[in-house]
């Protein structure tokens, strides 16, 4: 496996001394905008220079493809409303910002109205708006500003000493030595079904890139804060120091299941990544996503093309009769014998204090959730 990025360039659009200051037009834009403009700056999005224009945008929602045939199945969009768009002239140079700060500029080639109905169809696969991926891609903008950015400021790190930018992630694990690397999203606790297909894939790879995402994420979702003091708990207490490296995702979550796996195994091999863990209903919500339909969508294309390996994990679990971790693969026991409990479940039994069986998660992990959730309002 070669560790090329996608599209074969690291993107680096982060200039710090940027003249902002001969720019007049400024547009304020949202947190998932924000998080993807600094994700394109430091190449974490490579090949993505900027915004979608139309034309790569109608690729990607019909064909997961850039207009120039590269694999990208997410659109990174900007949108912004009719009075905000009608105010700009293509060509123009637009300051990016967020709560009246400049993080940016746009450097703005296209603006268009997008089909959103088709959007939520062919990236969602569904256009109900109970949808949390569906609903905010309604609830933004009706115009889509598209083109070149450059990132002119970083935003505060809330979790500084675990952000690393791709360039950063390929340096460190050149430095250890690693020659394959496996990443793992996440955007829940690490429970023991993660830990279980995280360390099953260890044994085959050089090491993990615990990579969790701390962007947006639907109101109950566990928060990034809370998250980040169970990974830490749990990487002191049941990880090997030098084979594991963990840093934070700074993505937003869209909740699109086989498209989002995409997406989210292209940013990792950009990281640096060799392969990339889907399990059982990858970035899904609710019931709008089959199982392993993530897993199969990465057989549409080839191997060359994506560039990554993903490995495919069936749903684990604890089986009491086995006495261990196991999937139906490995597992010949009934249900019964079987700790499964869905995510809602389980963050309905934290957020009322009852503690999960220590074979769904370890009990360092659940202290450290029951307490935090405990401080946040109802
Ligand atoms: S995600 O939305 O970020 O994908 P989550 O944090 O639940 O959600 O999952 C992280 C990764 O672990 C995904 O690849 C998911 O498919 C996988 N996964 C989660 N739970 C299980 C499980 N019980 N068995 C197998 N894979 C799982």
């Amino acid at each position: 496996m070669s560790l090329q990025p996608h599209g074969g360039t690291l993107i680096q659009k982060y200039q710090p001394d940027y003249p902002i200051d001969q720019i007049d037009q400024e547009i304020e834009i949202d947190a998932t905008s924000l998080s993807d403009l600094e994700l394109i700056g430091i190449g974490a999005y490579s090949p993505l220079e900027g915004f979608l224009n139309q034309e790569d945008y109608k690729s990607v929602v019909k064909n997961m493809r850039l207009a120039n045939g590269t694999v990208w199945s997410i659109p990174i969009t900007l949108p912004v409303g009719e009075e905000t768009a009608s105010h700009l002239q293509i060509g123009d140079a637009v300051k990016l910002s967020y709560k009246g700060k400049v993080f940016g500029v746009l450097n703005l080639q296209d603006r268009f109205k997008p089909d959103k109905e088709l959007e939520a169809l062919q990236v969602y696969q569904t256009n109900d708006t109970n949808h949390p991926g569906v609903k905010k891609l309604y609830d933004r903008g009706d115009v889509y500003l598209g083109g070149e950015i450059i990132l002119t400021k970083r935003t505060a790190k809330l979790f500084e000493e675990h952000t690393y930018d791709p360039k950063e992630t390929r340096e460190a694990f050149k430095q250890r030595g690693w020659k394959t690397i496996v990443g793992f999203q996440t955007r829940n606790p690490v429970h023991r079904a993660h830990e279980y297909i995280q360390k099953t894939a260890l044994e085959t790879v050089d090491g993990l890139f615990l990579n969790p995402l701390v962007g947006e994420t639907k109101s109950d979702d566990i928060p990034a804060d809370i998250r980040m003091e169970s990974y830490q708990v749990l990487l002191q207490n049941y990880y090997p120091k030098n084979n594991v490296f963990f840093g934070v995702f700074l993505a937003a979550m869209r909740y699109a299941g086989p498209r989002e796996a995409i997406f989210h195994a292209l940013v990792r091999k950009n990281y640096g990544c060799t392969h990339f863990i889907v399990g059982r209903d990858h970035a899904g919500v609710g019931d709008y996503y089959g199982t392993y339909d993530a897993q199969l969508m990465f057989d549409q294309f080839s191997p060359e093309e994506l560039g990554i390996v993903p490995l495919k994990f069936e749903h684990s679990f604890y089986c009491k009769k086995c006495e261990g971790m196991a999937t139906t693969k490995t597992c010949p026991h009934d249900k019964e014998h079987h700790e499964i409990l869905s995510g809602t479940k389980v963050r309905g039994m934290l957020r009322s204090g009852v503690t999960p069986p220590s074979t769904f998660s370890r009990p360092e992990v659940v202290e450290v959730l029951i307490k935090g959730l405990s401080k946040q309002p109802v």
